[in-house]
């Protein structure tokens, strides 16, 4: 398995949240390249209608497939949750979404099958990780919150201080109070406030994200050694100005200086 597919990973999301997914394929599978898109221009999908969200993956995803990737991750719970299956159908190439390794994330560490969920208004709304959860465990209790002034957060650099613990305490209030023991970061841009809501959470909850399951998917499909490409590396698109994504996001992946291009359509 997996020694097939050549080419670039290509991963979109709305702005700087599937940096969080990248980060970790960078270190599970630091041989391959990468196309990371972040449609900034278009920032927040949360708040938007699921035709638009599936209008925006596709054009997202046709700029990657030019860039000749092999896989598409959907480094974005809202598009994964409006568009993915329309992606899966449409795309030559294989697909990965968040949803499900997320999900299996929270199955794994859930002792009592009390789950809260955090996402955007059109992730919790579409009841996607309910219908998720249910599936692999009707027992479950599940407790969803909609979040939606976590990504504006996030994408003005804002992480940590007292604002974001009282958008935290605000946001994640109910799940503390139903006594949920796993949490679910259902939105890509979330781990980057993880320290603020495991700190209101306490040390109890277990704080679950998407990306170390996503790598895993990934690696399944391509081969730990797959494909492997003699000089990788990673090119950075964005659709609004660079500045402010390039700053943001060479401080959040440290390791490495970001310099996205801009793309002016998609
Ligand atoms: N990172 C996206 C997600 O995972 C953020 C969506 C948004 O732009 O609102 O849902």
């Amino acid at each position: 398995m997996g020694t097939t597919i050549k080419g670039s990973i290509g991963l979109f999301d709305s702005g700087l949240g599937g940096l969080t997914v990248l980060r970790e394929l960078h270190r599970s599978l630091p041989a391959r390249s990468y196309v990371y898109l972040g449609d900034s221009a278009r920032t927040p999908y949360g708040t938007k209608g699921k035709e638009t969200i599936v209008r925006y993956a596709r054009e997202c995803a046709g700029f990657l497939l030019e860039q000749e990737i092999g896989v598409l991750v959907v480094a974005c719970n809202t598009a994964s949750a409006a568009a993915l299956s329309v992606l899966e159908a449409e795309l030559p190439i294989p697909v990965v979404g968040t949803i499900e390794p997320a999900v299996r994330a929270a199955l794994e560490s859930t002792r009592t099958g009390t789950i809260g969920v955090v996402g955007t208004n059109s992730t919790v709304s579409s009841g996607v990780y309910e219908e998720a959860l249910l599936r692999h465990d009707s027992h479950l209790t599940i407790t969803s919150q909609a979040c939606p002034l976590f990504v504006p957060l996030v994408e003005a650099g804002m992480v940590a201080g007292d604002i974001v613990d009282k958008f935290v305490e605000m946001y994640c209030a109910p799940l503390k109070e139903r006594g949920v023991d796993t949490v679910i970061l259902g939105c890509t841009h979330y781990p980057l406030l993880i320290q603020a809501i495991q700190t209101y959470l306490g040390p109890k909850v277990a704080v679950v994200e998407c990306s170390r399951a996503i790598a895993q998917d990934v690696e399944d499909l391509v081969g730990k050694d797959g494909g492997q490409q003699t000089t990788p590396d990673t090119r950075y698109f964005v659709t609004d100005e660079v500045s402010k994504f390039n700053y943001l996001a060479t401080a959040f992946l440290g390791e490495r200086e970001v310099r996205a291009v801009r793309i002016e359509t998609l």
